[in-house]
């Protein structure tokens, strides 16, 4: 499967799916300057800069996203922090192929400054989510979730923290288990995995023990 990942920010998921050995075909970023494209950059990786301000609308904005993606004939498009919701006709086009990691226990906390939001309501537990993108706003059917204990007089930097270690480690597992067909969403917008049910097991308990 040929990737593109959808960034606007530091680019750390980018980093650990280049490491995890993905084909990312294309990094696209809504930000001019961002470190994602440097770690592009530094792995060679194709990179289109398509910020918000060169299109009148969100329709006209997503066209240009689709034009590059089907340039590069992009098969799948895993997103990370790419702070744009895609339109329909985008999500029809890549139905079912497009992830998204999302940095709490969604449902819960969805929206911006996730972990900030999860860190000031005083949850005990928070954590990172892995879902398929569907038309909502952080609502798509969710792959995989790693939990984050916040115990009393940790900061918030400690939090962020262990809330992105956490997406280095579940995000690359997802992709790959995606990639190698082994996890899709059926026609019934419900997650459908290809493999026994031994081996899902087995494979969720490697996301715990890394
Ligand atoms: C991550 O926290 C991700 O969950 C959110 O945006 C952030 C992107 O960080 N969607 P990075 O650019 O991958 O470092």
């Amino acid at each position: 499967m040929k990737w593109a990942v959808l960034v606007g920010g530091t680019g750390s998921n980018l980093h650990a799916l280049l490491e995890q050995g993905i084909a990312v075909s294309l990094v696209v970023s809504h930000r001019e300057g961002v470190g994602a494209l440097g770690i592009a950059r530094d792995y060679h990786v194709p990179v289109e800069v398509i910020t918000a301000k060169t299109y009148p609308d969100r329709a006209q904005y997503d066209q240009a996203l689709r034009y590059a993606l089907q340039k590069y004939q992009i098969d799948a498009i895993a997103m990370a922090g790419f702070l744009r919701w895609l339109t329909p006709a985008t999500i029809d086009v890549y139905g079912g192929r497009i992830l998204n990691i999302h940095p709490s226990l969604l449902p819960a906390f969805p929206g911006l400054n996730a972990i900030e939001q999860a860190y000031r309501y005083g949850v005990r537990w928070t954590g990172v989510t892995v879902h398929f993108v569907d038309e909502g706003k952080d609502t798509g059917p969710v792959v995989a979730q790693l939990p984050i204990r916040i115990d009393p007089g940790d900061s918030m930097a400690t939090v962020e923290e262990r809330v992105h270690h956490a997406e280095h480690r579940l995000y690359p597992k997802v992709v790959e288990a995606m990639d190698k067909g082994w996890v899709a969403l059926g026609h019934d917008g419900k997650i459908q995995w290809q493999v026994s049910q031994e081996e899902v097991a087995k494979w969720v308990s490697g996301l715990y023990s890394a």
